[in-house]
């Protein structure tokens, strides 16, 4: 999935919502930032976090935000433009333009389980870490990620359609593997679960939905069984018997000082 356009402007909606910053806080708690550090956010989209990193160190540390997507990077840079301490990187995250040993800490948010090569971005974070260096993932766990309330077997189809959204639909399942393969110890994981049986007008549910609708019908499925289902979901939502469920996890690593 690419995010620009109308996907570009739901994600930035996404992470704007309660998702969004309940994420950060995990990310943010997590990391333990010191004054000069070195900070990497991978798949920065429109720089949410960043203003944070930015925040927590002073000018002898430094935050790189990489982004593929030029409407993310142009979005990222205007909510970040008073900050002299952050350097946009364009460029997907097996390429990073930085030196061997430039970071002390990476995180990344819901980015790692769009990468078609995860390996090699993973072994390319690996690279730009210095030793004694920690890295903050969330991933989704993308079988959890559904919604509740329309007819089965249209509701089936429909999130059927939506895996080809991403390349890894159980990527925290994996990640401790790829991660101790690499080199990173103490390896723990840490959900972010949680449940929606009622939205309002900024539930990340809402935007869920639209994305889902939008990415299916480029998948195939007619605007009329898209809009039977989002009626379904509505009808249902209504009557008390609606639900969305996501299961981001939150993993932390470490690599120890040599
Ligand atoms: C779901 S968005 C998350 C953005 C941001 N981390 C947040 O939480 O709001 C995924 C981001 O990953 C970026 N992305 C996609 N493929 C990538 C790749 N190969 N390397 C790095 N970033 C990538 C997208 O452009 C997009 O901004």
């Amino acid at each position: 999935m690419e995010f620009k356009n109308e996907i570009g402007k739901l994600q930035r909606l996404v992470s704007a919502s309660s998702a969004g910053i309940s994420r950060r806080q995990a990310v943010l708690e997590t990391l333990i930032i010191k004054p000069n550090d070195h900070i990497i956010d991978i798949g920065c989209g429109a720089g949410d976090l960043l203003i944070h990193l930015a925040k927590a160190v002073d000018n002898d540390g430094h935050i790189y935000g990489l982004d593929p997507s030029k409407d993310q990077i142009t979005n990222a840079n205007v909510k970040c433009a008073e900050f002299q301490n952050i350097t946009f990187l364009k460029s997907t995250a097996d390429k990073i333009d930085l030196p061997d040993k430039t970071c002390n800490l990476a995180t990344s948010t819901q980015t790692f389980e769009y990468i078609k090569n995860v390996d090699d971005a993973l072994m390319e974070t690996r690279r730009i870490l210095k030793s004694g260096s920690s890295f903050v993932n969330i991933s989704v766990l993308w079988d959890y990620f559904r919604f509740y309330g329309a007819e089965k077997k249209l509701n089936e189809k429909i999130h059927d359609a939506f895996k080809a959204h991403c390349s890894h639909q159980m990527l925290p399942m994996e990640l401790p593997g790829k991660l101790s393969n690499l080199g990173f110890t103490n390896i723990k994981n840490k959900s972010l679960s949680f449940v929606i049986t009622h939205r309002d007008q900024n539930s990340p549910a809402k935007y869920a939905e639209d994305v889902i609708a939008f990415f299916v019908k480029l998948q195939g499925i007619s605007e009329t069984e898209v809009n039977d289902w989002k009626e379904q979901i509505n009808h249902a939502e209504k009557e008390g018997r609606f639900g969305f469920t996501s299961f981001p996890v939150l993993t932390e690593a470490f690599l120890n000082k040599i």
